[in-house]
């Protein structure tokens, strides 16, 4: 680990992109692509709390919607193979999180935005609410067709 001076700043205390037990899903697959969503989180952090700029930022961002992406169109895929019942709805969700995940990349871009603060508090809000709330919700329905 490098030994980073983080600003004294509130938000520093309230992000944390930490994994915790209480979000695997014990889907092998499923349990690294939600931990390399966090690692994710966790360099955007990182970069925002040593004051890096756009040129930092911008990539880490990217990376972050490529990967919520094709996180997303993996679940959907394995959803619909074992005909999840709630699908419809999951999907939505998704839809819903990378439409304003794409937003504030383009706020970034733009210049819109500044800084990545609303982006570190929306995606750490929806990596645990989603994981918790939603994505635990299919897991009775795959592990009876032996997904693991
Ligand atoms: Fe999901
Ligand atoms: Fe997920």
């Amino acid at each position: 680990m490098p030994d980073l001076k983080y600003p004294a700043r509130a938000v520093d205390k309230v992000i944390m992109f930490e994994w915790k037990n209480e979000f695997a899903v014990n889907i092998g697959s499923i349990d690294s692509q939600h931990q390399n969503l966090f690692a994710i989180g966790r360099e955007l952090h990182a970069a925002m709390s040593t004051g890096q700029g756009k040129s930092v930022l911008g990539p880490i961002l990217d990376r972050l919607v490529q990967y919520t992406s094709a996180h997303f169109a993996y679940e959907e895929r394995l959803l619909q193979l074992h005909k999840y019942p709630d699908f419809a709805a999951h999907k939505a969700q998704h839809d819903a999180l990378v439409k304003q995940v794409v937003a504030f990349q383009t706020d970034f871009k733009t210049g819109k935005i500044s800084m990545a603060v609303p982006v570190l508090l929306f995606v750490k809000d929806w990596l645990e609410k989603h994981i918790q709330g939603t994505d635990l919700a299919y897991v009775p329905c795959l592990k009876a067709q032996k997904v693991a």
